[in-house]
């Protein structure tokens, strides 16, 4: 057992602790009992001195510095890759093993891109930081990990249902303050987005690159690759921004070198960590958004034999972006190292 993990409790620095995601870490951290000696809040100059709960007791927000990570032990990033760029160097340098919530370290070789259920020792080859993958890709790779495992998976065409707080709190602040000036006769105010979402859909996720997919798209495929280790699969997502508040959607179709019929992928489905199925058609039962956000677990449904291709299959997955799809996956690797 390393010097690490003989600790009996860590100090912790949650850096964006004001945003969406840093929210719902202070949630998960309690909810899980982390074990945390000293706990700091960090966000920006505009923040200092705001006061957050954590575990019924009250914190102050500081403003994050070079100098915020003295003695942390854990820095959990979820500021923006501009912050993690210019100030996880500085938490690594305090001895803390940082984990980013950000794409900006995403890529780096250097860098461990992990998910618990799918590449847990991949964690243990960091230099400092880790980076948690993007949250459509996690939801994916936690349903593709067990039919990955039983046969190689060719290509994955997927199409994503994303939630307004996946651009954080002020995204899901729009839509709600959209929602109540439509019902007010009031002009709507469109500013997170790049139309109104308010009984709309958006096929616009992140900025568009050379090849016409946009940045969220090619997360999916790059991300995918690097944590399959497997750079023969191809991904080739359509990332679409819709009215709904908490939990992303995916519709999946996969096309495997050995067939996986509905029932096998069911059966595998339900034996993976993390992952439970909900299909059950003739009663109306399969995941939505709505049920599932709040929870730490990803649930598919609509699983089925893809009749316009050979060895395919498609299914439906759904899973919180705040929780699984970020805090809750930091989470999990911090524990990798405290257990
Ligand atoms: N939302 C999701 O579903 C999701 C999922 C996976 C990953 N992520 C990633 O997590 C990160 C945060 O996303 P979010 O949705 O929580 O965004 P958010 O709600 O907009 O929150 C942003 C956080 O960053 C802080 N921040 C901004 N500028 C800062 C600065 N100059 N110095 C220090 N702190 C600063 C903010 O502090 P103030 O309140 O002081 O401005 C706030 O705490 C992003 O990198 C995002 O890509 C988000």
């Amino acid at each position: 057992m390393s010097e690490f993990q003989k600790k009996a409790a860590y100090n912790v620095a949650l850096v964006g602790a004001t945003g969406a995601v840093g929210e719902t870490f202070l949630n998960i951290l309690a909810e899980r009992n982390f074990p945390i000696a000293e706990l700091k809040l960090l966000a920006s100059k505009r923040s200092a001195g705001k006061e957050l709960t954590y575990d019924g007791k009250t914190y102050k927000v500081e403003e994050l510095t070079h100098d915020s990570f003295e003695g942390v032990d854990i820095a959990l990033f979820s500021a923006g890759g501009g912050r993690s760029l210019e100030y996880a160097p500085s938490a690594v340098k305090a001895g803390a093993i940082v984990i980013d919530n950000s794409s900006a370290f995403r890529m780096d070789p250097t860098v461990p891109l992990v998910v618990p259920e799918v590449n847990p020792e991949d964690a243990f080859k960091h230099n400092g930081i880790i980076a948690n993958p993007n949250c459509t890709t996690i939801i994916m790779l936690v349903a593709l990990k067990p039919l990955y495992d039983y046969s190689k998976i060719k290509n994955v065409v997927v199409s994503s249902y994303q939630s307004t707080s996946g651009a954080g709190a002020l995204a899901m602040e729009e839509l709600e303050n959209q929602a109540r000036q439509w019902v007010n006769g009031e002009k709507l105010v469109v500013d997170k987005f790049a139309h109104q979402i308010l009984f709309n859909v958006i096929p616009h996720v992140d900025s568009f690159t050379d090849n016409g997919y946009t940045k969220e798209e090619m997360k999916m495929f790059n991300e995918t690759q690097k944590m399959l280790h497997d750079t023969d699969i191809k991904v080739s997502a359509t990332c679409v921004r819709v009215p709904t508040l908490s939990a992303h959607s995916e519709s999946v179709t996969i096309e495997t070198v050995d067939p996986i019929s509905p029932d096998k992928a069911r059966e595998l489905f339900a034996a993976a960590p993390g992952l439970e199925v909900i299909d059950d058609t003739a009663n109306a039962k399969y995941p939505m958004p709505l049920e599932v956000a709040g929870g730490d677990t990803c649930y598919v449904g609509r699983v089925r034999t893809d009749i316009a291709r050979d060895n395919s299959l498609t299914f439906w997955v759904v899973g919180d972006q705040l929780r699984k799809g970020a805090a809750t996956n930091a989470v999990q690797i911090a524990e990798l190292f405290v257990k």
